[in-house]
């Protein structure tokens, strides 16, 4: 009888130590500049395409990796911990663009658009949010209108991921208002569609070289071929398409807390006070065994859900408990980082000023916390 195993497979390290190695070779030398001069890690991100980074739980036949969730957590980890932009526009490809279209899309549209998404060739973007429609997702202002064989679409997305430097946009759109968000469909539009427009870039807090857009269409042509599922599914496929996404973004919030311990621990031992290094002052140690034991308490709650997504068992929960608790500790940690590091801490040069910043927005983005907890609780009182 298979017991609990908590053992990663050979192939499992294989793909940790891939990403490592990438990670530290080609992310870490211009992460600093990167990130001051908000750039896009055009090179790198085509470098993850080769890899097999961008779609790494697609079927090998449709060119993606054919891994499993953990294997993809695993790699999100080690690119977050160095890169936590490069990881965010890696863990939108694969887990809200590659995997909606594998899961609900037709044999057409996996030949079409899947192939070149998975293998690195062209980046997507996923289009749920709103000026006015952030947690609030069924408040759909974008329109979808039916005009027989395909949709016209008005509206505009906010803070979309990779907004600027997709090929293909998954959007969210309302086609039957009197159906609330049963008339909400899931449409694949291409960049050079007419009348879809990449608006402003934002200036952000962190993740600052992933680009963030918001999107313009107006009067998008959107042949019927394009929706994903049947009429009115988009809501529940935007729905399902983040629970993966949830268990993505848990992922590179332990990488950046990951990164920040690492990190911590090395300034600790060479920074000396008081006459001796301030990783053997106790108020120093204390911390650190914290920081190890909430990283170790996330990574366990995010395999687990991988796991349970793995076995095809229902995971919305687990993947709200692993996102909400991994971004909270990766806040906290990151936070503790700064502080071990003191002055240094505060400027740009020791990348945990970097990483606080770059923690911040996975309290928010695919559901804030408070979302999560909301998901957690309907689980809760069924
Ligand atoms: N899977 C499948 N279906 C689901 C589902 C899930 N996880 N959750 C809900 N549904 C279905 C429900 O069953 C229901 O269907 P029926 O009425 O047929 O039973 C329907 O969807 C509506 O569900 P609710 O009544 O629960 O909807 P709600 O309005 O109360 O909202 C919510 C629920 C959890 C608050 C949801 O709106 C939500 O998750 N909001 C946050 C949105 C979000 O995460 N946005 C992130 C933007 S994307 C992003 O950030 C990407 C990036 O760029 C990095």
């Amino acid at each position: 009888m298979q017991g609990l195993n908590f053992d990663l497979t050979e192939e499992h390290r294989a793909v940790q130590e891939a990403a490592r190695d990438f990670a530290e070779k080609e992310l870490l030398h211009d992460a600093i500049e990167r990130d001051t001069h908000s750039v896009f890690p055009e090179k790198q991100v085509k470098m993850m395409g080769e890899l097999g980074f961008m779609g790494m739980m697609v079927p090998e036949e449709f060119g993606g990796g054919g891994m499993d969730t953990i294997s993809y957590v695993l790699a999100l980890e080690e690119i977050a911990k160095v890169d936590a932009s490069a990881a965010v526009i890696m863990s939108v490809n694969n887990s809200l663009v590659c995997w909606g279209i594998e899961k609900y899309g037709t044999q057409a549209q996996k030949e079409k658009y899947l192939k070149p998404l998975a293998s690195g060739e062209k980046l997507g973007c996923f289009c749920l949010s709103e000026p006015e429609a952030g947690s609030d997702a069924t408040s759909q202002r974008t329109t979808a209108i039916d005009n027989g064989d395909h949709y016209l679409v008005n509206g505009t997305k906010n803070w979309i991921t990779n907004g600027g430097s997709s090929d293909i946009a998954l959007v969210i759109a309302q086609t039957d208002i009197e159906k609330g968000h049963r008339g909400i469909n899931a449409l694949i539009i291409e960049k050079e569609t007419e009348g879809f427009v990449v608006g402003k870039k934002e200036d952000k807090m962190g993740i600052r070289s992933s680009d963030t857009h918001s999107l313009m269409l107006s009067d998008c042509r959107v042949s019927k071929e394009n929706r994903l599922g049947e009429e009115g599914f988009g809501f529940k496929f935007a729905m399902g398409t983040l629970d993966g996404g949830r268990i993505g973004i848990a992922a590179q919030a332990l990488g950046i807390a990951s990164g920040a311990f690492e990190r911590a621990v090395s300034y600790s031992k060479e920074r000396k006070a008081f006459g001796k290094e301030i990783s053997q002052h106790q108020a120093i140690q204390f911390k650190l065994a914290d920081m190890r034991t909430r990283i170790e308490a996330a990574r366990l709650l995010i395999y687990k859900a991988a796991f349970e997504k793995d076995q095809g068992r229902p995971y919305s929960e687990a993947a709200a408990m692993a996102k909400v608790y991994a971004s909270e500790v990766a806040m906290w940690v990151t936070t503790q980082a700064v502080q071990i590091h003191g002055g240094y801490g505060y400027v740009k040069e020791y990348h945990v000023e970097r990483m606080m910043r770059d923690a911040k927005i996975t309290e928010i983005y695919e559901g804030t916390s408070e979302i999560q907890r909301l998901v957690i609780a309907r689980e809760v009182l069924k």
